[in-house]
C-alpha cells in the first residue's frame, strides 16, 4: 500500500486540540439528551444591546451592502477614537491612519502578529493567556515563550521575570489585561516598566484590552496613554465583550502608522475587510446614549455574580480563588480538593450537577489543578 504523504504545515502539529470545543460538544450532547446546563464556561456576555439588532437592519435598509474602505469606515474609525479620548485624554488618535477594523478582535491580533514578526521569532506572553494569543504565534511560524504567572501574587505579572525571558530573538510582548482567565490587570507603573524595557530592547508591545471595560478593582490604564512609546505599541479590542456583539464579529487594531500600513496589508490579503453594515451598526452602538447604561447594568451584573461565586467557591473545602480585578472570569484553584485533574472535576460538575465550566488544562497543561468559571450567563443568583 501507497504511504499518503502529509503535505500540511508541519507548524501547525505544534498548536494543541482546543478542549473549549471538546466542552461545548459535550454540552450539546447532554442538551440533546434533555438535559439542563447551567453555563459557567461561556466566553461571552449573553444580551447584545436591544437597539443593536435595529441598527444592524437600518444598515442593510441604507443600502450598506458594499465593499467598505479595507481599514474600515471611517465613522466607525473616529467612533472608537473620541470614546478611547473619553477615556485618557492623552489618547489622541489618527483614525484613518492608526485605526484597522477587522473581524473580530482575535483577528486583530492575528494581523498584528503577522505583521511584526519573522519565521523563528520569540514573543514573550504570560501564563495563563486566552490561547489563540499563544497559538497564532505559532501558526504564524513564530517561538510562544510564556512567563508563568504566580497565583501567590494574585497572578500579577513580575516585570523582572518577564524581563529575564528576552533574548536576542524577541520580537513582540503580549499583554492581555485584564487577563483571561485570571481578571488580574496591570497598574500603570508595571506597564510603564514593560515599555521602557520593550523600548530599550526595540520589541513590539502588543495589548489584548478587550475587557478595558469590565473592570472592578482597578482603573484600566490603557497602552496607548504612553504617548511617548507610540512607536512601540499596539492595543486590540472589539464589540464582543463591553457591547455584547460577539455574533458581529467586529474588532480593531490601532498603533503607529507604519505598524497600521503593514497590518493593513496582512488584512487585505486574508478577510480583506470586515462588513460595512454590522462596522454601521457598531458605530451606531458605541454613540447611542443608551450604551453608557447598558454597560454599567453589565458591569453591576458580573460584579453581583463574582461575588457570589467568590464567596460560594470559597467555601469548598480545599479551594483557593484570587479576586479578579476584571473580565467576567474566576480561576479558582483545585489544588487542595482530593480532585485529580481539572477535566475529571468539570466533567463531574457537568455530568453530576449540570454545571459546565472550563477545565484549567485548556489553558496549558500545568494549569490541570485550576478551573475557569464565568460570571456572566443569563442565571440570575438565587439565595437558599
Ligand atoms: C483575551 C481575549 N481576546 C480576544 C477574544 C476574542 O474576541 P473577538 O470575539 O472580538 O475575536 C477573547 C474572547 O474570548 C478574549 O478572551
Amino acid at each position: 500500500m501507497l504511504m499518503q504523504k502529509d503535505s500540511s504545515s508541519s507548524r501547525l502539529s505544534l498548536v494543541p486540540e482546543s478542549v473549549t470545543l471538546r466542552l461545548l460538544d459535550r454540552i450539546h450532547e447532554l442538551r440533546k439528551k434533555g438535559k439542563k446546563v447551567i453555563l459557567l464556561n461561556k466566553g461571552e456576555p449573553e444580551n447584545p444591546p436591544p437597539y443593536a439588532s435595529e441598527f444592524t437592519k437600518m444598515a442593510l435598509d441604507q443600502g450598506l451592502v458594499h465593499m467598505p474602505p479595507i481599514s474600515g469606515l471611517p465613522e466607525l474609525a473616529e467612533a472608537i477614537a473620541e470614546t478611547l479620548s473619553e477615556d485618557d485624554k492623552q489618547i489622541q488618535l489618527e483614525p484613518r491612519s492608526e485605526i484597522v477594523i477587522t473581524p473580530g478582535s482575535k483577528f486583530a491580533a492575528f494581523i498584528a502578529v503577522a505583521s511584526v514578526i519573522e519565521q523563528g521569532d520569540e514573543v514573550i506572553l504570560p501564563d495563563p493567556i486566552f490561547p489563540p494569543l499563544r497559538d497564532m504565534v505559532t501558526v504564524l511560524g513564530g517561538k510562544a515563550v510564556q512567563v508563568k504567572l504566580d497565583e501567590d501574587s494574585n497572578f500579577e505579572l513580575d516585570v523582572g521575570t518577564l524581563e529575564r525571558s528576552i533574548t536576542e530573538r524577541t520580537k513582540m510582548i503580549i499583554l492581555n489585561y485584564p487577563n483571561s482567565p485570571t481578571g488580574a490587570s496591570i497598574g500603570e507603573k508595571q506597564l510603564r516598566n514593560v515599555l521602557e524595557i520593550a523600548r530599550q530592547k526595540k520589541i513590539i508591545v502588543l495589548a489584548d484590552e478587550i475587557y478595558e471595560k469590565i473592570i472592578f478593582e482597578k482603573k484600566h490604564t490603557h497602552v496607548l496613554s504612553f504617548s511617548d512609546y507610540r512607536e512601540i505599541t499596539m492595543m486590540t479590542s472589539g464589540f464582543t465583550k463591553t457591547y455584547g456583539m460577539s455574533g458581529w464579529r467586529i474588532g480593531y487594531l490601532i498603533t503607529n502608522q507604519r505598524l497600521a500600513q503593514r497590518a493593513l496589508t496582512v488584512l487585505r490579503n486574508s478577510t480583506t475587510f470586515c462588513p460595512a453594515f454590522t462596522q454601521k451598526a457598531a458605530e451606531m452602538v458605541m454613540r447611542d446614549p443608551r450604551t453608557k447604561d447598558f454597560i454599567g447594568r453589565n458591569l453591576r451584573d458580573y460584579r453581583e455574580k463574582r461575588d457570589f461565586l467568590l464567596k460560594e467557591f470559597r467555601s469548598i473545602d480545599g479551594m483557593n480563588v484570587v479576586t479578579p480585578d476584571g473580565s467576567f472570569y474566576l480561576f479558582p484553584s483545585i489544588a487542595g480538593t482530593r480532585v485529580p485533574s481539572s477535566s475529571v472535576f468539570a466533567e463531574k460538575l457537568l455530568s453530576d450537577y449540570g454545571v459546565a465550566v472550563l477545565p484549567g488544562n485548556a489553558f496549558n497543561p500545568w494549569w490541570d489543578d485550576h478551573l475557569r468559571i464565568s460570571c456572566n450567563g443569563r442565571h440570575r443568583i438565587c439565595r437558599g
